[in-house]
């Protein structure tokens, strides 16, 4: 190895290691997630992927795929999302028409804490 090209060599390890560490956190963000979510019922009414049912049947709750999509990049949807999952969703005003039975979500702030909760919905917004 000449020189020159020893710090190079280092630089791209060094990137290697920053890329495989942003993977192994990306992984973590997830499991915690779900393990939350799961422990707090969420999935007795969602899934995560959009899933067609048979004979057109609509799920309880929309995917959580398809709230990513409906909400990225919409500015506030992080807090809107967060004080629907605490407080419940207005039940005059389904926004899931057409893709959820369109019942409203019941109140989970017994189930879930705040802060647990922003952490679901961060991970809910970064599906895709
Ligand atoms: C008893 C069933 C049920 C449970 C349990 C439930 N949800 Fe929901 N969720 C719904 C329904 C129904 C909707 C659609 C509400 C609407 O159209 O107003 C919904 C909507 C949502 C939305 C989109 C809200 C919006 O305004 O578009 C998010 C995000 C969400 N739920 C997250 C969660 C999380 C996180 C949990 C667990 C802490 C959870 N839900 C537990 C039934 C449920």
């Amino acid at each position: 190895m000449t020189l020159h090209t020893f710090p190079l060599r280092w630089a791209a390890l060094a990137l290697a290691c920053t890329a495989l560490a942003a993977q192994a956190q990306t992984a973590s963000v997830e499991e915690t997630a779900k393990k939350t979510a799961a422990g707090a019922g969420c999935f007795a009414c969602h899934t995560v992927s959009h899933q067609d049912l048979k004979g057109g049947q609509l799920p309880i709750g929309p995917a959580w795929e398809d709230v990513a999509a409906q909400y990225r990049g919409k500015p506030g949807a992080a807090d809107f999302l967060t004080r629907v999952v605490l407080e419940g969703s207005n039940p005059y005003a389904s926004h899931w028409k057409n893709k959820a039975a369109g019942i409203a979500m019941p109140p989970n702030a017994v189930a879930i804490t705040e802060s647990d909760a922003r952490q679901v919905v961060y991970w809910i917004l970064s599906l895709k």
